[in-house]
């Protein structure tokens, strides 16, 4: 019998993706998403690139009792993969009560209810927001917790904590926090990818909505910073890639492989790149020209930052293998997908 897994946020963009991986690897899946910033077109997306309709749900994690009932009523689910939150930088300083409730409240619910359905692991979307800017370059899993920038990236080192203490506490569960890095990129298929609320607030959606015309001019912010070229470093990673790393510690889990009952692992590519370089790599593969204007730093933002990712391949067996042209010629497919089917 194939396992039961719950994917929260299932129709949003890293959940999408994972779903499709969980799917092609034999898990059947089960989606609770409030599609609060996702469609429930993404399901029909889905089943048409694996041939399998997940159930889908739509539940909001904030309300207990409905959560509790998707749970009756798909008995046997093993393992949780818990994507449900909100995620925009900007807005969470904005709404820190919105942040809070929402990304606080549905993990609490998850955690009190993973026991009662005898549901044995949860794989939390943690950030390597919790980092801050790291002393030492790459950064481990062990690099000290910084204080966090804006409440969104409170609610991520919240939220490890919290899984923390319930396991110490004595609950039965067995949890991995993947601390992402900056997913980008779109599925080959250019049927699944990431479709931005409004005016796009990271990098690679603004990027191929100025490369389409959507946008005039893409902003870089900051060229003064203390990098090669002057503008920031990040650790780009193939959302595919990405929700690959589910499944293998979805597997952990599930197969009693983990060494301790809550392990992290660092989600990245192990490679920095710098905004420009970004710019001039995506020109590179889609021979597309960029209009794009060096402005002012944004605030907040941390200068560098990539993952040293060694713990990841050799513990859990995982690795990014693919390479960055390809990574953003899948993210240029799908806005290209986006303006044949009039969605933007
Ligand atoms: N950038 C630009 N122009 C833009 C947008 C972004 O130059 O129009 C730059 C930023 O300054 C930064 C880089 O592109 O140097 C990446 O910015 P993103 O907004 O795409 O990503 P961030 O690294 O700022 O944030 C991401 C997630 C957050 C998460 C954070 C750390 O969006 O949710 O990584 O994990 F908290």
């Amino acid at each position: 019998m194939k396992r039961r897994i719950l994917v929260t946020g299932g129709t949003g963009y890293i959940g999408s993706h994972t779903v499709v991986e969980l799917q092609n690897n034999g898990y059947e899946v089960i989606i609770v998403d409030n599609l609060s910033n996702s469609r429930a077109d993404v399901v029909d997306s889905i089943e048409q690139i694996t041939g399998e309709r997940p159930v889908f749900e739509k539940v909001d994690c904030l309300d207990y009792a409905a959560l509790d009932g998707v749970f009756a009523k798909y008995p046997g689910i093993e393992g949780i993969i818990h994507f449900a939150a909100s995620k925009a930088v900007g807005e969470s300083v904005q709404k820190p009560l919105l942040y809070y409730r929402n990304n606080l409240v549905s993990l609490i619910n998850i955690l009190e209810l993973m026991p009662k359905h005898g549901v044995k692991g949860i794989i939390f979307s943690s950030s390597c927001t919790v980092y801050g800017q790291p002393d030492i370059l790459p950064v481990t899993e062990q690099a000290p917790i910084k204080k966090a920038e804006s409440p969104y990236g409170n609610t991520k080192q919240v939220n490890e904590e919290i899984i923390r203490d319930t396991v110490a506490s004595g609950s039965p569960i067995h949890a991995i926090l993947l601390r992402y890095f900056n997913p980008i990129g779109a599925h080959p298929t250019a049927l699944i990818g990431e479709l931005p609320n409004g005016v796009p607030q990271n990098l690679i959606p603004y990027l191929t909505q100025t490369a389409i015309g959507i946008r005039e001019k893409l902003s870089v912010f900051g060229d003064d910073y203390d990098t090669p070229d002057g503008s920031c470093i990040r650790d780009y990673i193939y959302v595919v890639d990405l929700a690959k790393a589910h499944v293998t510690a979805m597997n952990r889990i599930l197969d009693n492989r983990q060494k301790d009952k809550v392990e992290v692992f660092n989600i990245g590519t192990g490679r920095g790149v710098s905004v420009l370089e970004l710019i001039h790599a995506f020109e590179a593969a889609t021979g597309v020209k960029l209009n794009y204007q060096i402005t002012g730093r944004r605030a907040g933002d941390i200068e560098k930052v990539w993952a040293d990712p060694a713990y990841a391949n050799t513990e859990l067996g995982w690795k990014a293998d693919t390479s960055l042209e390809d990574t953003l010629l899948t993210a240029w497919k799908w806005q290209l997908h986006l303006r044949e089917k009039g969605i933007m």
